[in-house]
């Protein structure tokens, strides 16, 4: 498998950075301000936990939880896992055999594509242009499909341009997977967060028996420590296969991150209020940042979730601009190149209480 460059990107800057402008997951929470949002119910269970293993679907009142996110599903129909990594692996790596073809969206979060890859399938990557405010473009999609087509990959609200799909697009897509029988998994991490919250798309695997939704505690509700992704599917025996493919991987969810994910899924109406007022506040001032810097930047502003896909319109690489910035001021963006996009692009991330001071360095970088 190829080295996801993204990864091993923020491995080597995210840490020793002081001003993370590229942050992809809403702001954190302390542990203590979660366990303090407990319900008497729920506390009892957090002092009485015991650090045994714990059921490979994951415990069976946060599947619950998690169900409810998923209108007409039930609890039988969520699979947790570590992280949504770990599901994008076992997903993949289950639907996706030898010489079936693939579709996938780019730029992307490398694992959606480098897993089918690193399968021997035949991907096709449709591009998204900026020209079009990076939206899908179906008849794309239609074109590409062939017969021996298996699975299209999207991941809306998008990383790393922020745009969403809106509910008659994302209709029309599952009316073509039904029509040619092809699967569809929906990176729907970024899911409930942006300026328009974006509740109004519904969850992919509501929609198609063969539908496959996405979804973490990492990003919309900021706490990618806890490592608690899952996927909703309506077909259990796909759910089965994948649970399969966890029993080689993480076996379980760690006991106190099931339990911390369920007092924050009870809560989550007052969690995603503050995350969605941060990203709204925060995406006024770049607007105002952009106005200003519109020689140096353009931009689409993002419609959904946390990070935006910049254009930077000088003549110098953005990977020489991302790099001056880091040296010169500690500031933290993500240059398109670990996306291994073509376009002078750079992710800013918005989800963050501190982005109006990193922009502020950022501004002081290239006012100087
Ligand atoms: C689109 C997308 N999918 C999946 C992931 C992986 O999420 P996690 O860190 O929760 O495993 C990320 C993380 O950046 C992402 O942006």
């Amino acid at each position: 498998m190829n080295v996801f460059k993204l990864e091993e990107y923020l491995t080597k800057y995210e840490f020793s950075s002081q001003y993370l402008l590229c942050c992809s997951d809403a702001e954190s929470f302390k542990m203590s301000t979660i366990i303090e949002m407990a319900t008497a119910e729920e506390h009892k269970m957090w002092d009485n936990l015991s650090l045994q293993y714990t059921e490979p679907y994951g415990h069976p009142l946060l599947r619950q939880k998690i169900s409810e996110l998923y209108p007409g599903l039930s609890y039988e129909n969520i699979l947790c896992f570590a992280g949504a990594e770990e599901g994008i692996f076992c997903a993949l790596s289950c639907l996706i055999q030898k010489n079936d073809h693939v579709i996938t969206l780019t730029p992307c979060y490398q694992s959606l594509l480098e897993i089918p890859k690193s399968k021997s399938a035949d991907v096709t990557e449709i591009e998204l242009q900026e020209e079009n405010n990076w939206q899908i473009d179906l008849d794309l999609i239609r074109k590409a499909i062939k017969p021996n087509t298996k699975c299209i990959v999207i991941n809306f609200p998008h990383n790393p341009t922020g745009q969403i799909i809106e509910e008659n697009q994302l209709k029309s897509l599952i009316e073509l997977c039904e029509h040619h029988d092809i699967w569809l998994f929906s990176d729907e991490v970024y899911r409930l967060l942006g300026p328009s919250k974006n509740e109004g798309t519904t969850p992919a695997a509501c929609l198609w028996s063969k539908g496959l939704s996405l979804g973490v505690m990492s990003k919309s509700f900021g706490m990618p420590g806890l490592r608690i992704g899952w996927i909703a599917c309506q077909n259990k025996t796909m759910l089965h296969q994948m649970k399969l493919m966890k029993d080689y991987l993480s076996i379980c969810n760690s006991a106190p991150s099931e339990i911390l994910s369920l007092i924050a899924l009870t809560h989550r109406e007052e969690i995603l209020k503050r995350n969605n007022k941060i990203v709204s506040d925060n995406l006024k001032i770049l607007d105002q940042f952009f106005l200003e810097y519109h020689h140096l930047f353009e931009w689409v502003r993002p419609k959904g979730g946390c990070v935006g896909f910049v254009k930077y319109k000088s003549p110098e690489s953005v990977d020489s601009f991302c790099d001056r910035l880091l040296k010169k001021k500690n500031v933290l963006l993500l240059p398109a190149s670990v996306y291994d996009y073509h376009g002078n692009h750079f992710r800013i991330g918005f989800g963050r209480k501190n982005m109006p001071e990193c922009l502020d360095r950022l501004k002081e970088f290239l006012n100087d």
